[in-house]
C-alpha cells in the first residue's frame, strides 16, 4: 500500500470543496488515514514548497498558500500517488482532462484547488512536514 499527501488549497476551502475532494478520493479506492486543517504562515508555506524556491512563481504561490486555511490529508491505497494525480488532473486547469478536480474547479495554475505529492520521496517529505506518526491511522 502506498501513501501520498494531498492538500485542499485555500481556494478549495474558500469554494467549500473540502467534502467534494475527499469524496472523489474515497470513491476511487483511496483511504483517508490522516486529516486536519492548517493555517500555514508564509515561512511554513516556503518550507513546504522549498523545491520551488528560486522559481518565478515561488513568491506568489507561498503568499497564496498562506492566505487562508488549507486541509491536509494522508491517503493510502494501491498506486496512491498516481491515482491522486490522475484525479487532480494537470497542474494548469486549462490543460487538465475533463472530469478532473482541477479542470472542474480550478481557476488558474496557482489557484488549482488541490495538491498531490509527485513521487515517493516527495510523499515521504510532505507527509512528515504536516503529520506526526501518532496522527496517522495504522
Ligand atoms: P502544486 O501541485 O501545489 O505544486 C506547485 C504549485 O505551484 C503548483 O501546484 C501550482 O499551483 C503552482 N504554480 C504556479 N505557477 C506554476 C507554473 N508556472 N508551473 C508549475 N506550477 C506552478
Amino acid at each position: 500500500m502506498e501513501k501520498t499527501l494531498s492538500i485542499v488549497k485555500p481556494d478549495g476551502v474558500e469554494k467549500r470543496l473540502v467534502g467534494e475532494v475527499i469524496k472523489r478520493f474515497e470513491d476511487n479506492g483511496l483511504k483517508v488515514i490522516g486529516l486536519k486543517m492548517v493555517a500555514m504562515s508564509k515561512r511554513e508555506a516556503e518550507g513546504f514548497y522549498a523545491v520551488h524556491r528560486g522559481k518565478s512563481f515561488f513568491e506568489s504561490l507561498t503568499t497564496f498558500m498562506s492566505s487562508g486555511p488549507a486541509v491536509v490529508m494522508v491517503l493510502e491505497g494501491d498506486n496512491a500517488i498516481e491515482r491522486v494525480r490522475d484525479l487532480m488532473g494537470a497542474t494548469d486547469p486549462q490543460e487538465a482532462a475533463k472530469g478532473t478536480l482541477r479542470r472542474q474547479f480550478g481557476s488558474n495554475i496557482e489557484r488549482n484547488v488541490v495538491h498531490g505529492s509527485d513521487g515517493p520521496d516527495t510523499a515521504g517529505f510532505e507527509i512528515g512536514y504536516f503529520f506526526h506518526a501518532l496522527e496517522i491511522a495504522r
